[in-house]
């Protein structure tokens, strides 16, 4: 099962391993089959190393990581429908998610994250300006030694997936109550 894990080793992946899990990405719906999605893999130092220099303090546990994908891309590369539908992000989603279950399949973790620095990598990575870094999705094979995480990740590396309750989010039919404030009004 897919959990976003972070106790990880720092076992090298395989390029045929990665290379199955970049296919499992690209093979993801997207709107005219646009394919908006870039990944860059950085799998050797010293570009792993500096990725890593650029992360958020409460994501040390990635420096663990032997390979990070990065995901970009730009409203331009999807469809852009007049009534304010972009779909650049969310065909970047459902690849990532493509890529995450492949990972879990092979039996590696794949854990996305937002906390990194956005400029300094797209600069290492020679990622041009116009183009959004969404996120990394940091790769590794599971460890059973938690040791090195913080208590609130160990606890949370074993605890049950919490989630709002489903009526909170889902609804039948009409269903306002779903969306707030706002869920009384007429769009
Ligand atoms: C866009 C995005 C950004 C995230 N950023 C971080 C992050 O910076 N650090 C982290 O430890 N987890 C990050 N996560 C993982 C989520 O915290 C995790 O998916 C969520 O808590 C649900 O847990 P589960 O994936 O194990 O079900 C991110 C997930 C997503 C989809």
């Amino acid at each position: 099962m897919r959990r976003a894990r972070r106790a990880i080793t720092d076992q090298p992946i395989e390029k045929a391993t990665l290379e199955q899990i970049l296919q499992a990405a690209h093979l993801a719906p997207s709107c005219a089959n646009n394919q908006p999605w870039r990944f860059v893999v950085v799998d050797e130092n010293p570009a792993l190393a500096q990725v890593k220099e650029h992360l958020a303090g409460g994501n040390y546990w990635a420096k663990m990581s032997p390979a990070i994908i990065a995901v970009a891309s730009k409203a331009d590369l999807d469809c852009q429908i007049p009534d304010g539908r972009e779909y650049h992000l969310f065909g970047c989603g459902l690849a990532s998610m493509n890529l995450m279950l492949q990972a879990t399949e092979l039996g590696l973790i794949a854990h996305p994250i937002a906390g990194f620095k956005q400029a300094p990598i797209k600069e290492l990575l020679d990622i041009p300006a116009r183009f959004t870094l969404i996120t990394l999705i940091v790769l590794g094979h599971p460890s059973d030694d938690h040791t090195a995480l913080s208590e609130k990740h160990q606890i949370d590396e074993t605890s049950p997936r919490l989630r709002r309750p489903l009526p909170e989010v889902a609804g039948w039919n009409t269903a306002p109550q779903i969306f707030g404030e706002e869920g009384s009004g007429r769009a």
